[in-house]
């Protein structure tokens, strides 16, 4: 069968379970060839289970069952030759590459002042550093087919500041950073970058006594997985308590990215359709949990060009044109 992505490759990092191996599948299930890398693996700091080498098994075993070619490498984005050396190996096995997704990432908890430097450091150099070193090593990959796509996974997080996380926030914002100057930088060789901003999605990073706990720090127990359903909706901890109270709709299921933001990825390989010029955007898929706009004059809204049937492109003008 032809997919949209038929004949196009793929490398994913954080690919073992989450949103990359949902970016993997999509990408897959679309055609292409995947080039899968996670560190499978603690993380110091990190309390959130780790990920294992049977995830990016199984990982590579759906990559199979929708009839794709796919690489495994067992890589931390901490480390720059680990990281060359696997994305030169899978670029060589599959002659070339197309779309690049910088999705791995970690989180971990603690108020802006009382963060370990250990867990400060650790955070920018996996969720920061990494998404720099992850392009850094295959835009060269990008350029030699003089086209491409990177998307940089970063979070709502990436928009506003979020309570007891400003290492994860300040990583998210400068992601941002990074996407938008990349964009320029790469944009002569048709190559094209931009970030999504994800709130809730059920992944492992979320769903752990850690993070639910966080989210309802009235409890003195570990949250239902109903209960924490319910902070993630309304986000109440995760804010100022004197800011504003902004719902979310709900907690994504990893698949509720696939009409949005692993669209877009999509899209941007393939080189066609409404998103062929899109660069240096950030595409939120935040179901709501960021509803008031950054400032009052949102009656200013510009409309979206008749051309423009993409909401979030929508949102990222409105966005800007308020900021
Ligand atoms: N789940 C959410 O609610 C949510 C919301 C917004 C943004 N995000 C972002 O989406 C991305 C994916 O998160 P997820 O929810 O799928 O989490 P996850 O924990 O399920 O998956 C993350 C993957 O990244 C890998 N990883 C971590 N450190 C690594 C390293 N140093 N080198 C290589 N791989 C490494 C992990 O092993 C894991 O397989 C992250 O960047 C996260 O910050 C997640």
């Amino acid at each position: 069968m032809s997919g949209r992505l038929t004949g196009k490759v793929a490398l994913i990092t954080g690919a073992a379970r989450g949103i990359g191996r949902a970016q993997a599948v999509r990408f897959a299930e679309e055609g292409a060839d995947i080039i899968a890398l996670d560190i499978c693996g603690p993380v110091d700091t990190v309390v959130v289970p780790p990920s294992t080498p049977e995830d990016l098994d199984e990982t590579a075993q759906l990559m199979v069952a929708a009839g794709q070619n796919v690489v495994t490498e067992i890589v931390d984005v901490r480390d720059a030759d680990q990281l060359q050396r696997a994305a030169d190996r899978g670029v060589e096995a599959f002659g070339g590459l197309d779309i690049v997704c910088a999705t791995a990432g970690i989180t971990s908890r603690g108020m802006a002042t009382e963060l370990s430097t250990a867990a400060w450091q650790t955070m920018l150099d996996i969720n920061l550093s990494g998404v720099w070193r992850t392009c850094k090593v295959t835009a060269p990959h990008l350029i030699a087919r003089g086209s491409g796509s990177i998307t940089l996974v970063s979070s709502i997080a990436g928009l506003r500041g979020l309570l007891g996380v400003a290492h994860y926030t300040a990583a998210k914002h400068g992601v941002v950073g990074l996407m938008r100057s990349l964009a320029n930088d790469l944009a002569p060789h048709g190559i094209r970058v931009n970030s999504v901003h994800p709130t809730n999605v059920d992944t492992p990073l979320i769903q752990n006594a850690a993070v639910a706990g966080a989210f309802r720090p009235d409890l003195d127990r570990e949250p239902t997985r109903q209960e924490f359903a319910e902070a993630a909706r309304t986000m109440k901890h995760a804010r100022h308590p004197l800011g504003a109270t902004g719902r979310c709709r709900e907690r994504l299921p990893v698949s509720g990215l696939r009409g949005g933001a692993l669209h877009h990825c999509g899209h941007a390989a393939r080189g066609c359709g409404q998103y062929t010029a899109i660069a240096g955007r950030r595409f939120r898929k935040q179901a709501g949990s960021e509803t008031r706009a950054p400032c009052s004059r949102t009656h200013l809204w510009p409309r979206s060009s008749p051309n423009d049937h993409s909401s979030e492109t929508r949102g990222v003008r409105r966005w800007e044109w308020c900021a």
